[in-house]
Protein backbone atom coordinates (compact mmCIF):
# COMPACT_ATOMS: atom_id res chain seq x y z
CA UNK A 1 0.00 0.00 0.00
CA UNK A 2 1.22 3.30 -0.98
CA UNK A 3 0.52 6.91 0.44
CA UNK A 4 1.34 9.81 -1.61
CA UNK A 5 4.26 11.78 -0.35
CA UNK A 6 1.96 14.37 0.96
CA UNK A 7 0.50 12.38 2.83
CA UNK A 8 3.56 11.15 4.15
CA UNK A 9 5.03 14.58 4.29
CA UNK A 10 2.00 15.02 6.96
CA UNK A 11 1.88 15.11 10.97
CA UNK A 12 -1.33 14.41 12.73
CA UNK A 13 -2.63 17.54 14.99
CA UNK A 14 -0.31 16.45 18.42
CA UNK A 15 -3.05 18.52 20.36
CA UNK A 16 -5.96 15.99 19.01
CA UNK A 17 -3.57 13.15 19.88
CA UNK A 18 -3.31 14.18 23.32
CA UNK A 19 -6.81 14.89 23.68
CA UNK A 20 -7.56 11.19 22.10
CA UNK A 21 -5.37 9.76 24.86
CA UNK A 22 -6.92 11.88 27.86
CA UNK A 23 -10.04 10.67 26.40
CA UNK A 24 -9.35 6.91 26.26
CA UNK A 25 -8.26 6.96 29.67
CA UNK A 26 -11.06 8.69 30.52
CA UNK A 27 -13.26 5.68 29.01
CA UNK A 28 -11.45 3.26 30.91
CA UNK A 29 -12.53 4.83 34.33
CA UNK A 30 -9.24 6.80 35.02
CA UNK A 31 -9.94 10.33 36.49
CA UNK A 32 -8.17 12.47 33.97
CA UNK A 33 -8.39 16.42 33.87
CA UNK A 34 -7.93 17.54 30.96
CA UNK A 35 -5.88 20.69 29.98
CA UNK A 36 -5.18 19.47 26.05
CA UNK A 37 -7.99 20.90 24.93
CA UNK A 38 -8.43 24.08 22.84
CA UNK A 39 -12.40 24.48 23.20
CA UNK A 40 -14.31 26.54 25.28
CA UNK A 41 -15.78 24.16 28.15
CA UNK A 42 -18.77 26.61 27.87
CA UNK A 43 -22.47 25.55 26.53
CA UNK A 44 -23.08 27.41 22.78
CA UNK A 45 -25.60 30.10 23.97
CA UNK A 46 -29.76 29.12 24.48
CA UNK A 47 -30.47 31.84 21.73
CA UNK A 48 -27.97 30.30 19.09
CA UNK A 49 -29.21 26.92 19.89
CA UNK A 50 -32.66 27.87 19.03
CA UNK A 51 -31.83 29.70 15.97
CA UNK A 52 -30.18 25.97 15.13
CA UNK A 53 -32.83 24.19 15.90
CA UNK A 54 -35.50 27.08 14.21
CA UNK A 55 -33.08 26.07 10.96
CA UNK A 56 -34.21 22.94 10.94
CA UNK A 57 -38.21 23.44 11.68
CA UNK A 58 -38.17 25.67 8.93
CA UNK A 59 -36.39 23.92 6.57
CA UNK A 60 -32.64 25.41 6.16
CA UNK A 61 -31.56 22.33 5.17
CA UNK A 62 -29.86 22.62 1.53
CA UNK A 63 -27.07 23.27 -0.17
CA UNK A 64 -26.21 27.14 0.24
CA UNK A 65 -24.01 29.16 -2.25
CA UNK A 66 -20.55 27.72 -1.61
CA UNK A 67 -19.39 30.96 0.14
CA UNK A 68 -22.18 31.04 2.44
CA UNK A 69 -25.64 32.29 2.65
CA UNK A 70 -25.82 36.40 1.51
CA UNK A 71 -27.90 37.16 5.14
CA UNK A 72 -24.51 35.82 7.14
CA UNK A 73 -22.32 37.02 4.65
CA UNK A 74 -23.87 40.66 5.27
CA UNK A 75 -23.78 40.44 8.88
CA UNK A 76 -20.17 39.50 8.68
CA UNK A 77 -19.27 42.75 6.61
CA UNK A 78 -21.84 44.80 9.06
CA UNK A 79 -19.15 42.63 12.17
CA UNK A 80 -16.07 43.59 10.35
CA UNK A 81 -16.97 47.50 10.00
CA UNK A 82 -18.30 47.86 13.69
CA UNK A 83 -15.44 45.65 15.68
CA UNK A 84 -12.74 46.00 13.06
CA UNK A 85 -12.97 49.16 11.31
CA UNK A 86 -13.08 47.21 7.85
CA UNK A 87 -14.92 47.85 4.79
CA UNK A 88 -15.76 44.72 2.97
CA UNK A 89 -18.54 43.74 0.48
CA UNK A 90 -20.52 39.92 0.98
CA UNK A 91 -18.47 39.50 -2.40
CA UNK A 92 -15.86 39.55 -0.19
CA UNK A 93 -16.68 37.11 2.42
CA UNK A 94 -16.32 33.30 2.13
CA UNK A 95 -18.15 30.98 5.36
CA UNK A 96 -16.40 27.52 5.77
CA UNK A 97 -16.39 25.02 7.69
CA UNK A 98 -14.13 26.36 11.08
CA UNK A 99 -11.41 28.65 10.26
CA UNK A 100 -9.72 26.01 9.87
CA UNK A 101 -10.75 25.20 6.01
CA UNK A 102 -10.53 28.97 5.80
CA UNK A 103 -6.64 29.34 6.47
CA UNK A 104 -6.17 26.22 4.34
CA UNK A 105 -8.26 27.72 1.52
CA UNK A 106 -6.06 30.93 2.07
CA UNK A 107 -2.62 29.33 1.32
CA UNK A 108 -4.25 26.84 -1.31
CA UNK A 109 -4.47 29.82 -3.24
CA UNK A 110 -2.01 32.13 -2.47
CA UNK A 111 0.97 29.42 -2.77
CA UNK A 112 2.80 28.18 -5.50
CA UNK A 113 4.94 25.58 -5.16
CA UNK A 114 8.27 26.34 -3.04
CA UNK A 115 6.82 29.85 -2.19
CA UNK A 116 7.51 30.54 1.36
CA UNK A 117 5.40 31.58 4.69
CA UNK A 118 6.85 33.16 7.96
CA UNK A 119 5.26 32.13 10.48
CA UNK A 120 5.52 33.40 14.08
CA UNK A 121 6.79 30.08 16.79
CA UNK A 122 5.40 28.98 18.63
CA UNK A 123 2.71 28.82 16.76
CA UNK A 124 -0.66 26.86 16.63
CA UNK A 125 0.62 23.12 15.33
CA UNK A 126 -1.61 23.51 12.24
CA UNK A 127 -0.24 26.50 10.11
CA UNK A 128 3.10 24.74 9.03
CA UNK A 129 1.38 21.36 8.12
CA UNK A 130 -1.48 23.96 6.06
CA UNK A 131 1.15 25.18 4.24
CA UNK A 132 3.17 22.31 3.56
CA UNK A 133 0.13 20.56 2.00
CA UNK A 134 -0.79 23.36 -0.22
CA UNK A 135 3.35 23.27 -1.76
CA UNK A 136 4.54 26.15 0.46
CA UNK A 137 7.74 26.29 2.81
CA UNK A 138 6.68 27.32 6.64
CA UNK A 139 9.81 29.71 7.32
CA UNK A 140 9.83 30.05 11.55
CA UNK A 141 10.49 33.18 13.18
CA UNK A 142 11.43 31.78 17.06
CA UNK A 143 10.73 34.26 19.51
CA UNK A 144 10.54 33.88 23.35
CA UNK A 145 10.04 35.64 26.28
CA UNK A 146 12.12 38.57 25.51
CA UNK A 147 9.76 39.69 22.27
CA UNK A 148 6.40 38.57 24.74
CA UNK A 149 6.25 35.73 22.10
CA UNK A 150 6.27 38.77 19.41
CA UNK A 151 7.89 38.66 16.05
CA UNK A 152 9.16 42.50 14.85
CA UNK A 153 9.57 43.82 11.99
CA UNK A 154 13.08 43.37 11.85
CA UNK A 155 12.88 39.59 12.39
CA UNK A 156 10.64 39.08 10.10
CA UNK A 157 12.84 40.57 7.64
CA UNK A 158 16.18 38.64 8.85
CA UNK A 159 14.49 36.03 6.87
CA UNK A 160 13.00 37.30 3.97
CA UNK A 161 13.74 35.55 0.62
CA UNK A 162 12.79 36.27 -3.33
CA UNK A 163 10.80 33.37 -2.45
CA UNK A 164 8.48 34.37 0.47
CA UNK A 165 5.04 35.40 -0.27
CA UNK A 166 2.85 35.67 2.90
CA UNK A 167 3.45 36.39 6.56
CA UNK A 168 0.89 34.67 8.97
CA UNK A 169 0.07 36.49 11.85
CA UNK A 170 -2.02 35.16 15.05
CA UNK A 171 -2.80 37.74 17.77
CA UNK A 172 -4.44 36.83 19.96
CA UNK A 173 -2.08 34.16 19.85
CA UNK A 174 -2.06 30.30 20.27
CA UNK A 175 -0.37 29.14 22.50
CA UNK A 176 1.14 31.98 24.12
CA UNK A 177 -1.91 34.38 24.52
CA UNK A 178 1.00 37.24 23.18
CA UNK A 179 -1.44 40.07 21.87
CA UNK A 180 0.33 42.39 18.90
CA UNK A 181 0.15 46.44 19.77
CA UNK A 182 -0.99 48.85 16.92
CA UNK A 183 2.89 50.13 17.01
CA UNK A 184 3.96 46.66 16.26
CA UNK A 185 1.24 45.79 13.70
CA UNK A 186 1.79 48.99 11.90
CA UNK A 187 5.39 47.97 11.62
CA UNK A 188 4.62 44.16 10.04
CA UNK A 189 2.03 45.86 7.96
CA UNK A 190 5.03 48.39 6.51
CA UNK A 191 7.12 45.44 5.94
CA UNK A 192 4.40 43.71 4.24
CA UNK A 193 3.68 46.40 2.00
CA UNK A 194 7.31 47.62 0.89
CA UNK A 195 7.96 43.91 0.03
CA UNK A 196 4.01 43.18 -1.52
CA UNK A 197 3.55 40.20 0.50
CA UNK A 198 -0.04 39.06 2.16
CA UNK A 199 -0.75 39.15 5.23
CA UNK A 200 -3.17 35.56 6.40
CA UNK A 201 -3.88 37.33 10.17
CA UNK A 202 -6.17 34.57 12.42
CA UNK A 203 -8.18 36.80 14.47
CA UNK A 204 -9.92 34.01 16.17
CA UNK A 205 -9.48 34.89 19.62
CA UNK A 206 -10.36 38.29 19.38
CA UNK A 207 -12.91 38.65 21.89
CA UNK A 208 -10.69 36.68 24.97
CA UNK A 209 -8.45 39.50 25.71
CA UNK A 210 -6.66 40.59 29.54
CA UNK A 211 -5.25 43.29 31.07
CA UNK A 212 -6.79 45.90 28.81
CA UNK A 213 -5.12 44.25 26.01
CA UNK A 214 -6.84 45.85 22.71
CA UNK A 215 -7.14 43.66 19.48
CA UNK A 216 -6.50 45.15 16.64
CA UNK A 217 -7.24 44.04 12.97
CA UNK A 218 -3.72 44.53 10.66
CA UNK A 219 -5.85 45.53 7.85
CA UNK A 220 -6.82 48.40 9.10
CA UNK A 221 -3.89 50.23 8.75
CA UNK A 222 -5.00 51.31 5.42
CA UNK A 223 -5.78 50.34 1.84
CA UNK A 224 -2.44 49.06 1.17
CA UNK A 225 -1.84 46.98 3.64
CA UNK A 226 -6.21 45.70 3.77
CA UNK A 227 -5.61 44.76 -0.16
CA UNK A 228 -2.54 42.02 1.09
CA UNK A 229 -4.08 40.77 4.31
CA UNK A 230 -7.22 37.75 3.96
CA UNK A 231 -8.29 38.42 7.62
CA UNK A 232 -9.57 34.87 9.58
CA UNK A 233 -12.21 34.76 11.70
CA UNK A 234 -14.85 32.12 13.21
CA UNK A 235 -17.47 31.26 15.59
CA UNK A 236 -15.57 28.26 17.54
CA UNK A 237 -13.82 30.61 20.57
CA UNK A 238 -16.54 33.59 20.98
CA UNK A 239 -19.19 31.96 21.33
CA UNK A 240 -18.56 28.44 22.36
CA UNK A 241 -18.76 27.30 18.74
CA UNK A 242 -16.50 24.66 18.17
CA UNK A 243 -18.73 21.52 16.84
CA UNK A 244 -20.95 23.71 14.54
CA UNK A 245 -17.69 24.27 12.53
CA UNK A 246 -18.59 27.97 11.07
CA UNK A 247 -15.26 30.18 10.51
CA UNK A 248 -14.71 32.95 8.00
CA UNK A 249 -12.22 34.87 6.05
CA UNK A 250 -12.92 38.64 4.13
CA UNK A 251 -10.02 39.61 1.28
CA UNK A 252 -9.96 41.20 -1.80
CA UNK A 253 -12.33 40.06 -4.13
CA UNK A 254 -10.08 37.98 -6.39
CA UNK A 255 -8.64 35.83 -3.56
CA UNK A 256 -12.12 35.39 -2.33
CA UNK A 257 -13.50 33.72 -5.53
CA UNK A 258 -10.57 31.66 -5.90
CA UNK A 259 -11.16 30.61 -2.41
CA UNK A 260 -14.94 30.15 -2.91
CA UNK A 261 -14.01 28.56 -6.27
CA UNK A 262 -12.36 25.83 -4.22
CA UNK A 263 -14.81 25.05 -1.93
CA UNK A 264 -17.08 25.14 -4.58
CA UNK A 265 -15.04 21.68 -5.83
CA UNK A 266 -14.33 20.45 -2.52
CA UNK A 267 -16.68 20.33 0.19
CA UNK A 268 -19.24 23.00 -1.04
CA UNK A 269 -21.00 25.62 1.07
CA UNK A 270 -20.82 25.00 5.04
CA UNK A 271 -23.93 23.67 7.04
CA UNK A 272 -26.87 25.71 6.30
CA UNK A 273 -27.99 24.84 9.49
CA UNK A 274 -24.87 25.91 11.60
CA UNK A 275 -24.94 28.97 9.26
CA UNK A 276 -28.23 30.35 10.92
CA UNK A 277 -26.62 29.43 13.95
CA UNK A 278 -23.62 31.70 13.07
CA UNK A 279 -26.19 34.93 11.97
CA UNK A 280 -28.04 34.63 15.47
CA UNK A 281 -24.33 34.67 16.86
CA UNK A 282 -23.11 37.96 15.51
CA UNK A 283 -26.84 39.70 15.33
CA UNK A 284 -27.99 38.49 18.66
CA UNK A 285 -27.02 39.76 21.94
CA UNK A 286 -22.76 39.54 22.81
CA UNK A 287 -23.09 39.58 26.68
CA UNK A 288 -22.29 35.65 26.46
CA UNK A 289 -19.03 36.57 25.52
CA UNK A 290 -18.18 39.00 28.40
CA UNK A 291 -19.43 36.96 30.84
CA UNK A 292 -17.09 33.76 29.09
CA UNK A 293 -14.14 36.07 29.16
CA UNK A 294 -14.63 37.62 32.76
CA UNK A 295 -14.27 33.75 34.10
CA UNK A 296 -11.48 32.74 31.59
CA UNK A 297 -9.95 35.55 32.93
CA UNK A 298 -10.16 34.34 36.93
CA UNK A 299 -8.74 31.13 35.82
CA UNK A 300 -6.14 32.40 34.09
CA UNK A 301 -4.63 34.68 37.20
CA UNK A 302 -5.18 31.40 39.29
CA UNK A 303 -3.41 29.31 37.35
CA UNK A 304 -0.80 31.43 36.57
CA UNK A 305 0.20 31.81 40.17
CA UNK A 306 0.11 27.98 40.78
CA UNK A 307 2.02 26.97 37.76
CA UNK A 308 4.72 29.40 38.91
CA UNK A 309 4.57 27.62 42.27
CA UNK A 310 5.59 24.25 40.59
CA UNK A 311 9.75 23.70 40.73
CA UNK A 312 11.14 24.07 37.52
CA UNK A 313 7.76 25.65 35.85
CA UNK A 314 7.82 29.79 34.56
CA UNK A 315 5.37 31.79 33.33
CA UNK A 316 7.57 34.63 32.72
CA UNK A 317 5.27 36.90 30.45
CA UNK A 318 1.65 36.75 31.25
CA UNK A 319 -0.50 36.08 28.23
CA UNK A 320 -3.10 39.02 27.28
CA UNK A 321 -5.46 36.66 25.53
CA UNK A 322 -7.28 33.37 24.16
CA UNK A 323 -7.27 30.79 27.26
CA UNK A 324 -4.05 28.75 27.25
CA UNK A 325 -0.79 29.08 29.78
CA UNK A 326 2.37 27.87 27.76
CA UNK A 327 4.82 27.42 31.23
CA UNK A 328 8.42 27.32 30.09
CA UNK A 329 9.41 23.75 32.04
CA UNK A 330 13.45 24.31 31.06
CA UNK A 331 14.05 23.86 35.05
CA UNK A 332 12.44 20.47 34.78
CA UNK A 333 15.14 19.14 32.31
CA UNK A 334 17.40 16.75 34.33
CA UNK A 335 15.23 16.01 37.32
CA UNK A 336 13.94 12.24 38.20
CA UNK A 337 10.32 12.13 38.55
CA UNK A 338 9.59 8.28 40.02
CA UNK A 339 12.26 6.76 38.28
CA UNK A 340 12.03 8.75 35.13
CA UNK A 341 14.30 10.73 33.65
CA UNK A 342 13.23 14.32 32.34
CA UNK A 343 15.49 14.81 29.35
CA UNK A 344 12.75 16.95 27.55
CA UNK A 345 9.48 18.23 27.90
CA UNK A 346 7.96 15.61 25.93
CA UNK A 347 9.03 13.59 28.17
CA UNK A 348 7.59 15.17 30.92
CA UNK A 349 4.14 16.01 29.57
CA UNK A 350 4.04 11.98 29.33
CA UNK A 351 4.89 11.19 32.76
CA UNK A 352 2.61 13.90 33.96
CA UNK A 353 -0.33 12.52 31.98
CA UNK A 354 0.85 9.00 33.40
CA UNK A 355 1.79 9.46 37.06
CA UNK A 356 -0.63 12.36 37.73
CA UNK A 357 -3.46 11.45 35.20
CA UNK A 358 -3.52 15.17 33.64
CA UNK A 359 -3.29 16.04 30.19
CA UNK A 360 -1.13 19.01 29.05
CA UNK A 361 0.06 19.24 25.40
CA UNK A 362 4.17 19.33 24.74
CA UNK A 363 5.53 22.43 23.68
CA UNK A 364 7.20 20.57 20.70
CA UNK A 365 4.22 20.17 18.02
CA UNK A 366 4.02 24.24 18.68
CA UNK A 367 8.13 24.85 17.39
CA UNK A 368 8.88 25.87 21.14
CA UNK A 369 10.49 22.32 22.62
CA UNK A 370 10.87 23.95 26.33
CA UNK A 371 7.59 24.65 27.22
CA UNK A 372 4.20 22.76 27.74
CA UNK A 373 0.35 24.02 26.64
CA UNK A 374 -2.20 24.63 29.58
CA UNK A 375 -5.48 25.07 28.34
CA UNK A 376 -7.75 26.51 31.34
CA UNK A 377 -10.86 26.26 29.25
CA UNK A 378 -12.28 23.84 32.25
CA UNK A 379 -13.80 24.47 35.22
CA UNK A 380 -12.31 25.65 38.18
CA UNK A 381 -12.45 22.82 40.55
CA UNK A 382 -11.04 20.99 38.13
CA UNK A 383 -8.02 23.27 37.48
CA UNK A 384 -7.23 23.35 40.91
CA UNK A 385 -7.52 19.23 40.85
CA UNK A 386 -4.89 19.12 38.21
CA UNK A 387 -2.65 21.55 39.32
CA UNK A 388 -2.42 20.06 42.99
CA UNK A 389 -1.63 16.59 41.53
CA UNK A 390 1.34 18.08 39.21
CA UNK A 391 2.77 20.06 42.04
CA UNK A 392 2.73 17.29 44.70
CA UNK A 393 4.26 14.97 41.67
CA UNK A 394 7.21 17.43 40.76
CA UNK A 395 7.77 18.23 44.44
CA UNK A 396 8.97 14.40 44.72
CA UNK A 397 11.55 15.18 42.03
CA UNK A 398 15.03 15.24 42.43
C1 LIG B 1 -5.28 30.01 16.37
C2 LIG B 1 -6.39 29.16 15.88
N1 LIG B 1 -6.88 29.39 14.65
C3 LIG B 1 -7.87 28.65 14.14
C4 LIG B 1 -8.42 27.61 14.87
C5 LIG B 1 -9.51 26.79 14.21
O1 LIG B 1 -10.76 27.05 14.67
P1 LIG B 1 -12.06 26.44 13.98
O2 LIG B 1 -11.64 25.62 12.82
O3 LIG B 1 -12.74 25.65 15.04
O4 LIG B 1 -12.86 27.63 13.56
C6 LIG B 1 -7.94 27.32 16.14
C7 LIG B 1 -8.49 26.18 16.90
O5 LIG B 1 -7.90 25.64 17.80
C8 LIG B 1 -6.89 28.12 16.66
O6 LIG B 1 -6.40 27.90 17.88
Amino acid sequence: MRLSARAQAMSPSPTMAIDAKSKQMLAEGIDVVNFSVGEPDFDTPEHIKRAGMLAITEGHTKYTPAAGTLELRKAICAKLRDDNGLDYKPEQIVVSNGAKQSIYNAFMVLLDPGDEVIIQAPYWVSYPEMVKLAGGVPVAVNTDESTSFKMTAEMIKAKLTPRTRAINLNSPSNPTGAVYTARELEAIAQLAVDHDLIVVADEMYEKLLYDGAEHISIASFGPEIKRRTITVNGMSKAYAMTGWRMGYCASETVYAKAMADLQSQTTSGPSSISQKAALEALTGTQAPISEMRTEFDRRRQYMMERLNRIPGFAVKVAPQGAFYLFPNVAGTLGMTVRGRQINTADDLGQVILEQANVGVVPGSGFGAPDYLRFSYATAMERITEGLNRIEALLREAR
